[in-house]
């Protein structure tokens, strides 16, 4: 069958787009269904791009701005691409007091982001996130599943190099 019904987008692949259409037949009769499809097409694709947002309203019958306003609400749904590794600075009391900040500053001039932001190559996304409930280890960031406690701000980069 052809698929050219398709929008073009260099992120989604042919098989993703069947994944899409797939989720969207089998929820779209759901109560809720619109958070659900939004997840799972997220979970398919890594991000939300708005062209794929545009088909979801289609495929579901809703209005674009319905589904833009959902996916922009939810801080779990992310309209940009993320990098392959999720930075997670804690930015609560103790790891503020002990630093954080000025390991972030690092790691901003290093990479040339800023918290929210996603390296151009797509290695690094920086984001600031509340008390991770180890502030024994203040400051502290979670790179993908590692937990790295007592930054230095100027060894921080180091670390960062390990991850591609
Ligand atoms: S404030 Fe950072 S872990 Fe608690």
């Amino acid at each position: 069958m052809a698929m050219d019904h398709h929008p073009e987008h260099p992120d989604v692949t042919v098989e993703m787009w069947t994944r899409i259409d797939e989720i969207i037949e089998e929820n779209k009769m759901q109560p809720g269904a619109l958070i659900t499809v939004l997840r799972l097409c997220q979970d398919t694709v890594g991000y939300l791009p708005p062209t794929l947002l545009d088909y979801i309203a289609q495929g579901m019958n809703l209005a674009s701005s319905q589904v833009f306003g959902v996916a922009t609400f939810y801080s779990l749904f992310s309209l940009e691409p993320k990098g392959r590794n999720i930075i997670k600075a804690c930015t609560g009391t103790a790891c503020y007091v002990k630093g954080i900040k000025e390991v972030m500053n690092h790691i901003e001039n290093k990479y040339g982001i800023k918290e929210g932001e996603t390296t151009e190559d797509r290695r690094f996304t920086l984001e600031g996130v509340r008390c991770l409930g180890a502030c024994g280890l203040a400051p502290v960031m979670i790179v993908g599943e590692d937990i790295h406690g007592n930054l230095d701000p100027k060894e921080v980069t180091t670390i960062l190099e390990d991850y591609a």
